[in-house]
């Protein structure tokens, strides 16, 4: 028996990288996957087509996960087409990176709205549904930035660190109802959101990894595919680093 056969798996933000990896790990773990982008772009339609490969119900969502109405929209959407949602995978997510004496206001909000709002947003939507089958994973990508900081990025830290509370006080809040809720700290992860960084500023985070390279999507995946999975099953409010070592 496959991992998560039988499982219906909602993952934001995946028409590419960490969050295409893990709709493409869960369907080869016998998932129904529905995912959802902001836009229907080449991705977006190509990501629909690998995943009908593997013999599972899959299904694309054009949905702003930043947007309360449009997010609690989507997720009753996913249960009349699917039936039940077993496991959220909050992946959506973006950088506007400056230091915080030229921060503007605007990338302030941006990224708190879709990396952080975007997940109040989902897991608010889902609850009802994962309560009332009193079973259910909550998986939140946050990042090790927001476990330590970095500088030039402290609206994402701010985002990536409220994630972190967020996933503990949900952990509380659901685990007698077997709602397990927790988070992912991907390290540098090698996907279109780190392509952009200059040679010299990727050579020396690599340097400072004990592991020596970046991470590949799939190896953040392979953690989602564990904590979606009935082998984490008495695991909840954790935070896993998925990052060579950078984080001790
Ligand atoms: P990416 O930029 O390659 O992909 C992000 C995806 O999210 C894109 O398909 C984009 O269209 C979608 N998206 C953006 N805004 C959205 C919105 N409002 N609603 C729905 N979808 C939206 O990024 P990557 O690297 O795959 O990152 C995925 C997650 O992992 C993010 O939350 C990111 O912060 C986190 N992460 C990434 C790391 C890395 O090194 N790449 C390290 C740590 C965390």
């Amino acid at each position: 028996m496959k991992l998560l056969e039988n499982k219906v798996l909602v993952v934001t933000g995946a028409a590419r990288g960490i969050g295409r990896a893990i709709a493409m790990r869960a369907a080869q773990e016998g998932a129904n996957v529905a995912f959802s982008d902001i836009k229907e772009d080449e991705n977006f339609l190509s990501l629909l087509d690998e995943l009908m490969k593997y013999n599972i119900n899959a299904k694309g969502y054009v949905s702003d996960a930043s947007k309360h109405n449009e997010s609690q929209q989507f997720i009753e959407q996913v249960v009349k087409d699917f039936g039940k949602i077993d496991i959220l995978v909050n992946n959506a997510g973006i950088t506007r990176d400056a230091l915080l004496m030229r921060m503007t206001e605007e990338q302030w909000d941006l990224v708190i709205n879709v990396n952080l709002k975007s997940v109040f947003n989902l897991t608010k939507a889902v609850q009802m549904y994962m309560l009332k089958q009193k079973s259910g994973s909550i998986i939140n990508i946050s990042s090790v930035v927001g476990v330590g900081g970095n500088a030039g990025q402290a609206n994402y830290a701010a985002s990536k660190a409220g994630i972190i509370g967020f996933t503990k006080s949900v952990a509380k809040e659901l685990g007698s109802r077997n709602v397990r809720c927790n988070a992912i700290a991907p390290g540098f992860i090698e996907t279109d959101m780190t392509k952009s960084l200059p040679e010299d500023i990727v050579k020396g985070w690599y340097e400072k990894i004990p592991m020596k390279r970046g991470g590949l999507p799939e190896e953040v995946a392979n953690v989602v595919v564990f904590l979606g999975s009935d082998l984490a099953s008495y695991i909840t409010g954790q935070v896993i680093s998925v990052c060579g070592g950078m984080q001790m």
